[in-house]
């Protein structure tokens, strides 16, 4: 059942230049409710190699609050001295650097940073995740006692393959961890760009069970994350008692109506006003210097569902060097380097980087203290 149409949209991370502005992808971006499962999907995904290639901008280490998250995570999974860890999705090794090279293997489809981690040291499949690659992996190195994946399930499409895969290279009481976006979380605070073509699904545990148990795997724990907007830490495994947090969430799900087609299209109309609202705050703040900080694939889909350009937000400030210089990908906003277009004229920014709202206040002090105001869509259209 497609509850939600976000409309033509380009490649949410597909930042260009404007001699690539006539070759630019646009897909339709909807998403489905799933009524057996209560997976939630996009209708239509671009293909994985337009996607994930050697071009892939996004790096995990770009934040401090990421690269101390990756850290957390490494070392409680040291304590339980696994003789072998598997990452699926290593991207820029902001994990895997916390481990000796003997003790972890990385998959990574993204050339650029599978050759960055094997130029660390790290054994890199650069492939993407399939039956084959975890076939090989067993025969060449036995089975895995951790499969770590982070933000990097809900980019695979055949979901239900990826698990039985996965449950095939996990050791008897091996551990499976994976975390991504939660749907749950996305629907109480209406932050309705987290839809978009890498998320191929935004999980609910509803779903999740139902799928993990169909290949041998069950849920045991489940940890709440900050990051990324809000995430679900899920440890999966065969054979592990189950603890209290996988009741308590299923029951907060079931609560809200996760499993239910009615909250999702209470949710569109959320979204609708959303839209509404953030237009009508830009029209009215057309004397000022509005603005846009960071550059994220979740701002793509703002400004391309609310037809946002140059008029309503001048320029987008991003401390990614391969994105400044380039544009947004549809509506086409210039981006520049904080150093560049983070001056004293500007009087609004709209925070395209919102998932990072913590570490951005407590930077950005002076901003704020000579009266510059951000603007955010989270929980409905605020000031701050
Ligand atoms: P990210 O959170 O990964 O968003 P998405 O997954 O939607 O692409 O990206 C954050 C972006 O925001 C990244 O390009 C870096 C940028 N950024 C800043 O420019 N300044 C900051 O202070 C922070 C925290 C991030």
């Amino acid at each position: 059942m497609i509850f939600l149409e976000l409309g033509r949209q380009p490649l949410a991370n597909g930042f260009l230049t404007k001699s690539q502005f006539s070759e630019e992808i646009f897909y339709d971006l909807k998403m489905n409710f799933d009524e057996e499962t209560k997976l939630v999907s996009l209708v239509e995904q671009p293909s994985k190699e337009i996607l994930f290639n050697e071009n892939y901008p996004y790096h995990s280490s770009c934040s401090a609050t990421m690269r101390k998250h990756f850290k957390d995570i490494a070392n409680e999974i040291n304590k339980f001295n696994p003789k072998l860890i598997l990452e699926i999705g290593s991207n820029d090794g902001v994990f895997i650097r916390h481990f000796d090279p003997k003790q972890i293997i990385a998959v990574e489809p993204c050339g650029n940073f599978a050759s960055f981690t094997r130029d660390l040291g790290y054994q890199t499949y650069n492939e993407f995740w399939t039956n084959d690659i975890a076939q090989k992996i067993v025969e060449n190195h036995g089975k895995v006692d951790v499969v770590y994946a982070a933000n990097c399930m809900c980019h695979i499409m055949d979901i239900e393959a990826t698990f039985k895969s996965i449950s095939e290279v996990l050791s008897p009481d091996g551990v499976f961890i994976f975390e991504d976006p939660s749907l749950q979380e996305v629907l109480e605070t209406i932050t309705y760009d987290q839809f978009y073509d890498e998320h191929a699904h935004l999980f609910s545990i509803i779903a999740l069970k139902k799928l993990l148990e169909r290949n041998e795997l069950k849920i045991f724990k489940i940890e709440k994350t900050s990051v990324h907007g809000g995430s679900n830490r899920i440890y999966a495994g065969h054979s592990h008692d189950i603890q209290e947090s996988v009741d308590y969430f299923i029951w907060k799900e079931l609560e809200t109506g996760l499993q239910d087609i009615e909250t999702y299209y209470k949710f569109t109309q959320q979204v609708q006003k959303s839209k509404n609202d953030l237009i009508s705050l830009l029209e009215k703040s057309k004397d000022k210097c509005v603005i846009g900080y960071g550059a994220t694939s979740k701002s793509t889909i703002i400004y391309n569902y609310c037809n946002i350009d140059s008029n309503l937000v001048k320029y987008v400030i991003d401390t990614t060097p391969d994105k400044q210089n380039k544009y947004t990908p549809g509506t086409h906003i210039p981006i520049l380097s904080p150093e560049i277009g983070w001056n004293d004229s500007v009087d609004m920014a709209f925070l395209g980087a919102w998932n990072y709202l913590d570490e951005i206040l407590s930077k950005e002090i002076n901003f704020r203290s000579r009266g510059g105001k951000f603007i955010t869509h989270k929980n409905g259209i605020f000031i701050i």
